[in-house]
């Protein structure tokens, strides 16, 4: 065998036993707790509350992050790493605050697969409708988990119904419930065919076997309240009888959601639904670029980066390019092209990343994440490869729903505020507009929520000395007109809108609600407006 064939074979193996995903939800539906539940079973802590207590302890080494302390909210993402089962699982970490950035949704950029968790009393929210929405756009395979089942909720059939009606996803239950709150006995596996007994415990710290009885069993009624058993047989009759089976390809078409219920404080289900999840999420996958589709066991590594960030490391000062690998092998100090710059780059110091700690890294494959000390030369959205021909199409900014003029009142510092708003909005904190008014300097920051705001405001201030004041803007919702300038001089004149520009010149529309854009549509209904920017 050649040292190629013995690199795909090796790479091929890696792609198989690897996944990784983002889990999309509203706050307080449980992110924090299933993210640790499912650490649990990876082996990768030993007990429930680690990964809060590490979120605690991060604010003792990390001084941008102060503002978080301020605060008591998690402001980035981070990935984490962990086994189960001869899988490697890398879980793209995203922002819970409600006032959550475009940094979630770049994430999603570098998943291949998403688990929206829902509240069972709430059903769907608006962050997780927000952030389901750039699911839909990239076609993400949707796993749902249903989680508080020990708490009373909303009737399981109903939150079917509401992923169908709200979502266009078809929901397929891969378990049932059985009660729920005080009454919650436990799942039925309706691919396993058995039934998952739940037992009340000191709050699941620590991972545990569950209780499995199979179908047919005569303990069954035994053990379940008759009225529960017979209520569950009538459940089971009615979900074969009407509901679609479970079909991987439309898992991976983004068109089926498998649902799953649980409790993941009390440590129920979880396991369950790792092991399904390992089975039908889609392994990392191809990536279209600019010579057409990069398979993940290219010979030639490739990645692209889906996030910056600044000075996690107070003591350094430092600057960390995520970069999402695609293909091949990645391995420590190999030399790559940039193509953006044209520049050969050797990528040494990379890390491997647990929540805020970072180990030294040797090698990573598709579907990893690896964190790079980013010498300023990294911009969203930038390919490095070995091959250097080809270029990934890059992540597109969203619509921002906020914006504001951002004003130094401070002439003698207009240096550094102008370093420090080209450096953050490259480093996709915020994204700048401007006026197409040339008398107007000041830009407009644009953002997806208020606290993107804050934190532009206390990093210009404390990285780049800055003082700012923010004059808001009654606009929230920007469009990027498709076929640029030229497509908006045909249309001619445009009321119930704004001009703006980007930071590449190109132009952007800003309205006030949904009934100004409905209003622009029907007048024009040849000018073509996106929710995203272009892509190169
Ligand atoms: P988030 O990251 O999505 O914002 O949610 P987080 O995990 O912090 O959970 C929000 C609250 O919901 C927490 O309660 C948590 O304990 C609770 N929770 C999570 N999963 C379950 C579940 O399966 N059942 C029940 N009953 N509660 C659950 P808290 O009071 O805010 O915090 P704590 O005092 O419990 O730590």
């Amino acid at each position: 065998m050649t040292e190629v064939q013995a690199t795909v074979a090796e790479i091929q193996q890696a792609v198989q036993k690897r996944r990784n995903f983002a889990i999309i939800s509203h706050p307080d539906a449980g992110k924090t707790t299933l993210t640790e539940k499912l650490l649990l079973y990876g082996g990768a802590i030993q007990e429930a509350g680690a990964v809060r207590a590490r979120r605690n302890q991060r604010h003792a080494t990390s001084d941008w992050m102060e503002l978080e302390k301020q605060r008591g909210i998690s402001i980035t993402s981070t990935v984490l790493l962990f086994e189960y089962d001869g899988f490697t699982i890398n879980l793209l970490d995203t922002p819970g605050h409600q006032d959550f950035s475009e940094d979630t949704y770049r994430t999603l950029a570098a998943a291949d697969n998403a688990v929206m968790l829902i509240d069972v009393a709430k059903g769907l929210e608006p962050q997780t409708r927000k952030l389901f929405e750039v699911c839909r756009l990239r076609r993400l395979p949707i796993f749902t988990f249903v989680n508080k089942l020990d708490r009373p909720g909303r009737p399981a059939l109903e939150l079917l119904d509401e992923i169908e009606q709200e979502l266009g996803l078809t929901p397929c239950a891969m378990n049932w419930p059985i009660g729920m709150g005080d009454q919650f006995q436990g799942v039925y596996d309706r691919q396993g065919h058995q039934i998952h007994l739940f037992e009340r415990g000191e709050r699941g710290r620590k991972s545990v076997g569950e209780t499995v009885i199979n179908q047919g069993d005569p303990r069954v009624e035994q053990f379940l309240d008759s009225y529960l058993y017979h209520q569950l047989k009538d459940d089971l009759e009615l979900l074969d009888g009407v509901a679609p089976a479970f079909d991987v390809l439309a898992l991976h078409r983004g068109e089926m959601t498998p649902v799953f219920f649980g409790s993941a404080m009390t440590n129920f289900g979880v396991e369950l639904f790792l092991r399904y999840f390992l089975e039908f999420a889609a392994p990392p996958g191809e990536h279209e670029s600019t010579q057409g589709l990069i398979p993940p066991d290219c010979p030639e590594f490739s990645g692209f980066v889906f996030k910056l960030q600044a000075n996690m490391d107070p003591k350094h000062r430092d600057r960390v390019a995520f970069i999402r690998v695609c293909s091949g092998k990645f391995i420590k100090d190999m030399t790559v092209q940039h193509p953006r710059t044209g520049k050969t780059i050797r990528l040494s110091r990379p890390q491997k990343l647990f929540a805020q700690e970072r180990e030294s890294l040797e090698v990573a494959y598709p579907g990893d994440v690896i964190g790079l000390n980013n010498p300023g030369m990294f911009a969203i959205g930038d390919t490095v490869s070995t091959g250097g021909k080809f270029r990934f199409p890059g992540i597109p900014s969203f619509s921002p729903e906020l914006f504001a003029y951002l004003k130094n009142p401070n002439p003698s510092k207009s240096k550094s505020f102008q370093k420090g708003v080209t450096e953050l909005s490259e480093e996709g904190a915020v994204q700048m507009l401007y006026s197409t008014d040339e008398s107007r300097r000041d830009p407009i920051v644009a953002a997806v929520g208020q606290l993107q705001f804050e934190v532009v405001q206390f990093r210009l201030q404390s990285e780049y000395g800055a003082e700012t004041i923010l004059e808001p803007l009654p606009y929230n919702l920007a469009r990027w007109v498709v076929g640029g300038w030229p497509a908006l001089e045909r249309v001619g004149r445009l009321f119930n809108t704004v001009v703006v520009k980007d930071g590449q010149e190109r132009p952007v529309l800003l309205f006030k609600n949904t009934w100004n854009l409905h209003q622009v549509q029907e007048d024009h209904p040849d000018l073509e407006l996106s929710p995203v920017s272009p892509l190169e």
